[in-house]
């Protein structure tokens, strides 16, 4: 089952390449070969995902997510990939996931909350683009998982304490990782979005695009 599964995945992965990199009609100035994308980290609940969205369709860049990657070529929920297959193998799906990213360049590119575990992912994130790494405080970050089950991390008695352990245990890793971290805590989703704006456009060398 998990070959098939694998099989899929494959075509999957090829699939989405071919369609969803398609570079940005949008002419910018050169960027450093660095420094092509924006690579968005951090815990669970610190809006990599809707935030990522919202940057990629300012900037006009596509949008990446290595979790709806890894549920698409596997046709799984994450919940049910870890219960079948163990954290291990999950692992081993998102670094792959993430090695296989490096042709895309002019992507916000958002990331599952382990994906600094592994050492080798480290460099990779940081040669993929411009490495951001969104926080929020325990009771921001635990108030937004709240909202749904699909962390099977958090499955545990008291997942409020889990949830601040995981994110205490990684915060030498994120920011070991990143080039640029933002505590979204007591910002509004405006100033979040126009400080990493900003952010970019220097850190990309984009030039805005004319009137
Ligand atoms: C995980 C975070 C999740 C997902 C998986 C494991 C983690 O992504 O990759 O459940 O280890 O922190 P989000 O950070 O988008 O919730």
């Amino acid at each position: 089952m998990l070959s098939t599964a694998k099989g899929k995945g494959q075509i999957l992965l090829a699939l989405f390449f071919t369609s969803t990199f398609i570079p940005s009609l949008l002419t910018f100035s050169p960027m450093p070969a660095t420094h092509k994308n924006l690579v968005l980290i951090g815990p669970m609940g610190s809006g990599k995902s809707s935030i990522g969205q919202a940057l990629a369709a300012s900037l006009q860049f596509s949008f990446t997510d290595t979790d709806s990657l890894i549920t698409t070529s596997l046709q799984s929920p994450i919940t049910q990939i870890f219960a079948e297959h163990g954290e291990p193998f999950f692992r081993k799906t998102e670094s792959a996931t993430l090695a296989s990213l490096s042709p895309i360049s002019h992507s916000v590119i958002s990331t599952g909350g382990g994906i600094i575990l592994l050492p080798k992912n480290r460099p990779l994130l940081q040669n993929l683009g411009f490495v951001i790494f969104l926080t929020a405080s325990d009771d921001t970050l635990f108030s937004r998982v709240s909202r749904n089950q699909n962390r099977p991390l958090l499955q545990t008695e008291n997942p409020r304490a889990t949830m601040a352990a995981i994110t205490a245990a990684r915060l030498p890793l994120y920011s070991a990782t990143a080039h640029f971290t933002l505590d979204t805590t007591s910002l509004s989703r405006t100033r979040t979005l126009s400080i990493l704006l900003d952010e970019a456009q220097r850190a990309l060398a984009l030039t805005p695009p004319n009137p």
